[in-house]
């Protein structure tokens, strides 16, 4: 079989179906390839910072890995601005969903407000509320939260920082991306 016969999915036999998730498994071989050459596409997002948001993740990962955090953490660092190319306006959701499958619940959380919680740095300039934050005070990942954007985040504009080069990288995507905990559809 090269294609389904079907045009409507209401159609289609458990044969295609069976077909179907096949190619779906040998597509996702390629994932760790295709995340690495997204993390490359923020080599040339937009500028004004002293170094690209690709060197600003290899920074964060970097950090992460040398502080001796997990190989989810530090994955997690490397991935974390990965929306700013398609989700501007929500990237810290966008990274958060691409990791969910594969790091901890507290990793997601930290990932998912980590935009939120870097306004501390910068809000107040706009008029906003620095300490917005503070919304989740009492939840149980509230300070790991803070940590995560002071010790790898708000730091990591440094163009003298010796950060490691992407390959360095890449096994310990392959590794963390091998095998989805779950699926969210
Ligand atoms: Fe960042």
């Amino acid at each position: 079989m090269k294609t389904v016969d079907f045009i409507n999915m209401a159609d289609g036999t458990a044969e295609e179906y069976a077909f179907l998730h096949n190619q779906e498994s040998l597509y996702m071989e390629g994932l760790s390839d295709r995340l690495l050459k997204s993390l490359e596409d923020l080599g040339s997002s937009f500028s004004g910072y002293k170094v690209s948001r690709l060197e600003h993740s290899l920074q964060s990962a970097t950090r992460a890995f040398e502080a001796g955090e997990s190989e989810e953490m530090v994955i997690a660092a490397l991935f974390h601005d990965i929306g700013d190319v398609l989700a501007p306006a929500s990237h810290s959701e966008m990274a958060a969903a691409i990791l969910r499958p594969y790091v901890s619940e507290r990793i997601y959380w930290i990932i998912r407000h980590h935009g939120l919680f870097q306004m501390y740095y910068y809000g107040h300039h706009f008029g906003d509320d620095r300490n917005a934050r503070d919304i989740h005070k009492d939840h149980q990942w509230y300070q790991d939260t803070i940590d995560f954007c002071e010790k790898y985040d708000q730091n990591c504009f440094d163009p003298d920082f010796e950060s490691k080069p992407l390959d360095f990288f890449r096994p310990m995507v392959e590794r963390v991306f091998s095998e989805p905990k779950f699926a969210t559809i």
